[in-house]
């Protein structure tokens, strides 16, 4: 599998952590000195399934694929407007693409997963050229009135095409752990006269603390378990991009495996964390920008709410 192209859209609205110090008893210091955030996006004017058609766009012209020409679309999120059809359903009518599409959720592990999932379809031959798309909305989620939640989210669509033409995925390590306490979102159940309803409507609930420990525990084993599948060493990565969680996160990983600032690079002070676009948003900001170099190796690994988590490695080569 090579990724052959990638892309993102983020929504127009950007809210600053003094915004949110009006509505919430929070502030700037306290938001970027605990978590590295100063801002984010939320979508407001626009829907999130015309940031995953501008990001899923985005992709396909940077790969220089046609949507025609993609035979499989698999999309990770979250939640969106519809329970069903899935966002897939609704992006792919909308880029005139013709293949069979899912959406999955792994949570903020999505996109690690979604790799996953393309690299064996694309080894059975069952498809040559896949689009993954992760687009997410974590604020209509959040409680707004949970200044330990909501100051942590954004939203945005980030997309990768994926092709056969060679292999340059080195390693995949994907984990689960169920353990649903630290982390989750009880969907409303609509008036039904056979049920009674339960009373509460519940917003995200998090246990932050043990979130951390849990993103720090797992991310550094998926890690080491990558590069040994990949008979590589912490040094020869080139680049390491972390689920976008939280700086404190990311620097704590950082310091375990005794890596230099500059092989881990991060957006989460733009866009706190985008779930599991925060990656391929981060992919395709580093792309744009030229960082990477053909043979580059790249570790992507990231953690959710589940408890999920996956890494794996990529050489460049586009
Ligand atoms: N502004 C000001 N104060 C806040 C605040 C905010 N936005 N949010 C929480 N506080 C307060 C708390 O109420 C608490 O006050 P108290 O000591 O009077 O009770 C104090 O700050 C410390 O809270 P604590 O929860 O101990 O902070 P922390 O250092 O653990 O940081 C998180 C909290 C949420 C930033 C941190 O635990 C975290 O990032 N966890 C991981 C979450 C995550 O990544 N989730 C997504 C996974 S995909």
């Amino acid at each position: 599998m090579k990724i052959a192209g990638t892309g993102r859209a983020m929504p127009s609205l950007s809210v600053n952590n003094d915004m949110l110090s009006v509505i919430l008893d929070t502030n700037d210091e306290w938001i970027s000195t605990r978590t590295g955030i100063r801002e984010r996006r939320i979508l407001s004017k626009e829907r999130l399934e015309d940031l995953a058609v501008s990001a899923a766009r985005a992709a396909l012209v940077s790969a220089n694929v046609a949507a025609s020409d993609i035979d499989y679309m698999i999309c990770s999120n979250v939640i969106n407007n519809f329970v069903t059809p899935s966002l897939s359903c609704i992006v792919q009518g909308e880029i005139e693409a013709r293949c069979p599409c899912l959406d999955i959720n792994a949570a903020c592990s999505g996109f690690i997963y979604a790799l996953d999932l393309a690299d064996a379809l694309l080894k059975t031959g069952r498809a040559h050229k896949i689009l993954v798309l992760c687009a997410e909305q974590p604020s209509r989620m959040v409680n707004w009135k949970d200044r330990s939640t909501c100051v942590l989210f954004g939203d945005g669509a980030g997309a990768v095409v994926l092709t056969d033409e060679s292999e340059d995925f080195k390693a995949f390590k994907i984990s689960t752990v169920s353990k649903t306490d630290p982390l989750y979102y009880q969907r409303a159940m609509e008036y039904n006269p056979f049920v009674m309803l339960p009373d509460s409507d519940a917003p995200m609930i998090m246990n932050g603390k043990e979130v951390f420990k849990l993103a720090v525990s797992s991310c550094l084993s998926d890690i080491k378990q990558a590069l040994s599948l990949a008979g590589k060493t912490v040094a020869d990565i080139n680049y390491y991009l972390l689920h976008q969680a939280n700086l404190r996160i990311i620097q704590s990983i950082r310091e375990l495996l005794e890596i230099s600032e500059d092989k881990f690079p991060h957006n989460i002070e733009r866009y706190g964390n985008i779930s599991s676009a925060s990656i391929p948003v981060l992919l395709d900001e580093l792309h744009e920008a030229g960082t990477f170099k053909k043979g580059d190796t790249i570790l992507m690994s990231a953690f959710g709410a589940g408890f999920t988590s996956g890494a794996c490695i990529v050489e460049w080569s586009i």
